[in-house]
């Protein structure tokens, strides 16, 4: 039984909690939030000791820790944990700036703890579906992306992620990180050029609330993205088209273009059950798809370029 601690009792924290409580393997046996009413709400379903400060763990009596922390908390709290031989699942993007990535990297090298980030949406079926149509050409070969994410980003969000100093920066930091990840996870290409704009049609905050960026990938293929968070609906497409064809995925389920319309072939979305089996896998030094601190680090690399 591998005994998880988790830091931060937030927006995301439920989907994790959820997670550990679906899988046999493991269990929550701590939770820290400085706001300790938060912490206590789902630690109650587990059984958990509940700390406003995570320093108070007893990391002798834990294998990991899960961190769903501001972005500026990233760098300090993993390191925190690396340092005392824990695991780290550290919440997506990995970190403010691709200095702290590599410090982070370098604890989790020097202890030989195991790092990981929760760039989880590898774990939507639609996406490992598009990653083997680009893999087996079933369409040709991949010529271009469009992917596009709506959402009224300012109203109800904490206010951290509205500080740069606090967050790294807005959509493009935040929802951005998704975007890259879901670009270079599908298709394995690597980035050979990215240009980006961001814009603040949403006055007020020191953060960008609208951004594009064209993205120049290996092989002549080009991807496009753009976050709108200004108030309109919640929409989140992307479409991928090849030299004969074209897939969507709209939400979590993938639409493939055929006989002269789009037809649905679904989707399912374990996401976070599915990240924490393969970061328990990591924790047990078998092989793992999760996220490893290159790609994090690699992702905050791109996003430092437009942001
Ligand atoms: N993977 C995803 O799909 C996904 C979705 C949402 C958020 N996230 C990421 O998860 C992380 C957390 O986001 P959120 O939406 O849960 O934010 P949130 O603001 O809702 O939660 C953060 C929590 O951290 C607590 N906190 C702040 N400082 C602390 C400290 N020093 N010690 C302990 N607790 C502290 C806050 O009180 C708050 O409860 C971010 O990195 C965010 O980008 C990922």
């Amino acid at each position: 039984m591998i005994r998880i601690g988790m830091v931060g009792a937030g927006g995301i924290a439920r989907s994790h909690a959820d997670a550990i409580k679906s899988n046999p393997d493991c269990s929550l046996v701590c939770i820290a939030d400085i706001n300790l009413e938060k912490a206590e709400q789902i630690a109650r379903d587990h059984g958990a000791h509940v700390f406003s400060d995570y320093k108070n763990f007893d990391c002798a009596s834990m294998d990991a820790v899960i961190l769903n922390l501001p972005h500026y908390l990233h760098r300090e709290a993993s390191i925190y944990f690396l340092e005392r031989g824990l695991g780290v699942l550290c919440e997506k993007p990995m970190a403010c700036t691709v200095e702290e990535c590599d410090e982070m990297i370098a604890a989790a090298e020097k202890s030989g703890a195991r790092l990981a980030i929760g760039h989880v949406q590898k774990y939507y079926t639609a996406l490992e579906r598009v990653r083997e149509i680009i893999e087996e050409k079933r369409f040709g070969a991949l010529v271009m992306i469009h992917e596009t994410r709506t959402k009224d980003y300012v109203p109800g969000r904490p206010a951290w992620f509205l500080s740069k100093q606090m967050a790294g920066g807005g959509i493009a930091m935040n929802l951005g990180a998704h975007s890259l990840d879901r670009i270079l996870y599908t298709t394995g290409l690597e980035v050979e050029e990215i240009y980006g704009i961001t814009a603040n049609p949403i006055t007020g905050h020191d953060v960008e609330t609208a951004a594009q960026f064209l993205l120049k990938l290996s092989g002549g293929v080009s991807a496009s993205v753009t976050l709108c968070g200004t108030h309109i609906p919640a929409t989140h497409e992307s479409i991928y088209y090849f030299t004969d064809g074209i897939v969507k995925i709209v939400g979590d389920e993938l639409l493939i273009y055929e006989d002269g319309r789009f037809v649905s072939h679904g989707g399912t979305r374990d996401l976070f059950g599915r990240q924490l089996t393969e970061f328990l896998k990591l924790l047990r030094g078998e092989e793992s798809t999760v996220c490893t601190p290159a790609y994090g680090r690699e992702i905050i690399r791109l996003l430092k370029k437009i942001i």
